[in-house]
């Protein structure tokens, strides 16, 4: 089984296929056997930043059943240890994935016979791109320090607790219980916060096991584009009003500083932290992957993670 890394967040543009390229290439520098997904249908772009100008298909032959095995799709970058399956091919979107195409995927990314796979998430809080993050309970959600960012991001953690909700009860009891608790209290007064409690209370034989259920995902977070005048206590300072007010633990995996060279690095095709490995930037990736994938491992062994 490999350790799989979902990256997303709510908010467009905070940089999550920035970090997923990045966090895969140092990853892959250390000794993993790693493979990126693109899985932003519709609005794919991983492979432009691994310097990759044209990629063949990928994700679309195995989605349309050309190609039994996801492994088939995947093509190897110019760093080793690198894999990549793109999305660009794709004709659909994310919110036109058949159930059974997104079911399929999910199960072949869990099999995948890699160290560690991360998946790059498009924006938003589409129920498939949560169930992308669901894959996997080690979720990274990215963040810039801007209020509008933090706001989404909320917003998509809190969507994240529900979709798990539905995913562990029935979907036709889920909405029993909302209708039933919408027409007690009026829809206005149904927030997410509110939602998730009252589908946790609704039946106290199942309460424990729903909080175990949404117990279990820990949220890992990184605040991007950090410059010097934010607040340097900001990441502490949301992992703690998470923890007080969420069903699970988050981690803080650190800052990641703004550099104003990230634009060059794309344009000529370079990854970041390889471009300008004594950057503050990079030392910031590579602290974040020493949390994430810290042990350089033969390539037949299997990542170890805390
Ligand atoms: N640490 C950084 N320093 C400077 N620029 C950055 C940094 N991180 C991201 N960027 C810039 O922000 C832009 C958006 O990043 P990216 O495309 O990774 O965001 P995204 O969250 O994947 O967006 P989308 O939701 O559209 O997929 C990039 O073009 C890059 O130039
Ligand atoms: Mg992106």
């Amino acid at each position: 089984m490999p350790v799989i890394f979902p990256i997303g967040g709510g908010k467009g543009g905070v940089g999550k296929s920035f970090i997923s390229a990045n966090l895969g290439a140092l990853m892959a520098k250390r000794g993993h056997r790693v493979i990126l997904i693109d899985l932003d249908l519709g609005g794919s772009n991983l492979h432009t930043l691994l310097g990759i100008k044209s990629p063949p298909s990928g994700l679309d032959r195995f989605l349309d059943k050309t190609e039994n095995r996801l492994e088939q799709v995947a093509v190897p970058t110019h760093i080793s240890n690198l894999s990549f399956i793109s999305s660009l091919h794709c004709s659909m979107e994310i919110a036109n994935l058949y159930h059974a195409q997104k079911i399929k995927l999910i199960n072949a990314i869990q099999r995948l016979s890699y160290d560690c796979v991360l998946l790059d998430l498009g924006a938003g809080t589409h129920f498939n791109t949560l169930d992308f993050f669901l894959a996997s309970d080690r979720g990274v959600f990215v963040c810039t320090p801007e209020p509008t960012a933090i706001e989404n991001a909320f917003r998509f953690i809190k969507a994240a607790y529900l979709r798990k909700l539905k995913q562990v009860i029935s979907h036709n009891a889920f909405h029993k219980i909302v209708k039933d608790a919408a027409q007690d209290n009026g829809p206005q007064a149904l927030r997410y916060n509110d939602i998730v409690d009252i589908v946790l209370k609704y039946d106290p034989g199942m309460e424990m096991f729903l909080r175990d259920s949404i117990r279990r995902l820990q949220f890992k977070f990184i605040l991007n584009q950090f410059r010097k005048n934010t607040d340097s206590a900001l990441g502490e300072k949301i992992k703690t009003v998470c923890n007080r007010h969420f069903y699970s633990p988050f981690e803080f995996l650190g800052h990641i500083d703004y550099d104003e060279r990230v634009t060059d690095s794309i344009l000529s095709k370079n990854l970041f932290t390889l471009q300008f490995p004594e950057s503050k930037t990079a030392t910031d990736f590579r602290a974040i992957v020493d949390q994430l994938a810290p042990k350089r491992v033969a390539s037949h062994t299997t990542v170890k993670v805390p």
